[in-house]
C-alpha cells in the first residue's frame, strides 16, 4: 500500500461567473491549476441570494463533461431542446456538453442558501463530438456508504472499495473512470480509501479542516481547498478536532493538449475557431 502524498494546495479564489454568482475556484484558475483530466473545481455557498440569483442564463458548452452537485438550494436547468431537470438538495446533474449544449441554469429561490459545486471534466479527443447529453441524478439515488471510524461517504460517480464491500455511484462507464465522493469524517477520525495508482486525485476540503497524506507526513488542508495529490494507491484523510466533510476526486488522466476558449474545451486552436464559428451559425449542438 502506497499513501499518495499532498504534492500541491490549491486555496478557492474568489470568482465570478454566470450572470454574477460568487463563488470560490479551486482548479481552472489559470491553464496551470488543472489536474487532468480536471478543468475546473468552483463551489458556491451563499445564504446572500445576492451571491446567486443572477444564475447561468443560457451559454453554451463544447468538449467536455459538466457536473453539478447541489447540497442545499434548488436549480432549473433547461437546454435548447427543451429539456428540463430540477437540481434539489444533495443531488446531481452529470452533463455531457459533447458536440454541444445550450442550456440555463437558474434558481429558483429567492431566500435562503445555496450551496453547491460544479466540476469539469475534460472528454478525450475522439469523444469530443459526440452528440451532448445529461443525467439528473435524484438524491436518492446517490447511495451513502460507512467508512471505518463513523465516516461516510456519498458515491456519485465510479466506485469506493470499504471494509463492508464495495460501494457503486449511479453514474457509471465514463472512458475516464473518475469518482466523486462526498465525504463526512467525525471528529478525530481517519479514513484510508483506496485509489487506483496512475489515476489523478484530490481532496477538496469545504467544512472543518482534514490531514490529508500519510499518518506521519500528512499535510493539514484548510476550508475552501483542494490538495492535489501525488500518486499512490491510497488516499489517507484524517479529520481534526472537529468534524470534516470533503470531495474526494479521482479520474484516469487524458494525457491531451487542452486548449480551452471559455465553455469550448478542444485540444487546438483550429477546433475551437470551429466552435466559436459552429455557435455563431446556429451550428454547435446540430
Ligand atoms: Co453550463
Amino acid at each position: 500500500m502506497t499513501t499518495r502524498p499532498v504534492a500541491r494546495l490549491s486555496g478557492g479564489r474568489p470568482a465570478t461567473d454566470g450572470a454574477g454568482v460568487r463563488l470560490r475556484r479551486s482548479l481552472g484558475q489559470s491553464p496551470d491549476a488543472r489536474l487532468d483530466p480536471f478543468l475546473m473545481l468552483d463551489e458556491f455557498a451563499s445564504d446572500d441570494p445576492d451571491d446567486y440569483i443572477a444564475g447561468f442564463p443560457s451559454h453554451p458548452h463544447r468538449g467536455f463533461e459538466t457536473v453539478t452537485y447541489m447540497l442545499e438550494g434548488h436549480m432549473l436547468h433547461e437546454d435548447h431542446l427543451g429539456n428540463r431537470g430540477h437540481l434539489t438538495s444533495g443531488g446531481a446533474q452529470w452533463m455531457t456538453a459533447g458536440r454541444g449544449i445550450i442550456h440555463s441554469e437558474m434558481p429558483q429561490q429567492e431566500a435562503g442558501r445555496m450551496h453547491g459545486f460544479q466540476l469539469w471534466i475534460n472528454l478525450p479527443a475522439r469523444e469530443k463530438m459526440k452528440p451532448g447529453a445529461y443525467r439528473d441524478v435524484r438524491p436518492d439515488e446517490i447511495p451513502q456508504a460507512p467508512l471505518d471510524q463513523g465516516a461516510t461517504a456519498r458515491v456519485l460517480a465510479g466506485s469506493l472499495d470499504t471494509s463492508r464491500g464495495t460501494v457503486e455511484g449511479p453514474i457509471r462507464g465514463v472512458t475516464t473512470a473518475p469518482l466523486f465522493a462526498d465525504l463526512t469524517l467525525p471528529a478525530g477520525s481517519a479514513v484510508a480509501v483506496p485509489v487506483p495508482a496512475g489515476h489523478h486525485a484530490l481532496v477538496y476540503v469545504f467544512e472543518g479542516r482534514a490531514a490529508v497524506g500519510p499518518a506521519d507526513a500528512g499535510r493539514e488542508v484548510p476550508t475552501h481547498t483542494a490538495a492535489l495529490l501525488g500518486d499512490g494507491d491510497t488516499v489517507r484523510i484524517a479529520a481534526g478536532d472537529e468534524p470534516a466533510r470533503l470531495l474526494l476526486l479521482a479520474a484516469r488522466p487524458i494525457g491531451e493538449p487542452v486548449v480551452q476558449y471559455g465553455p469550448f474545451v478542444m485540444t487546438s486552436r483550429e477546433e475551437i475557431e470551429q466552435a466559436l464559428a459552429d455557435y455563431r451559425d446556429g451550428r454547435l449542438t446540430a
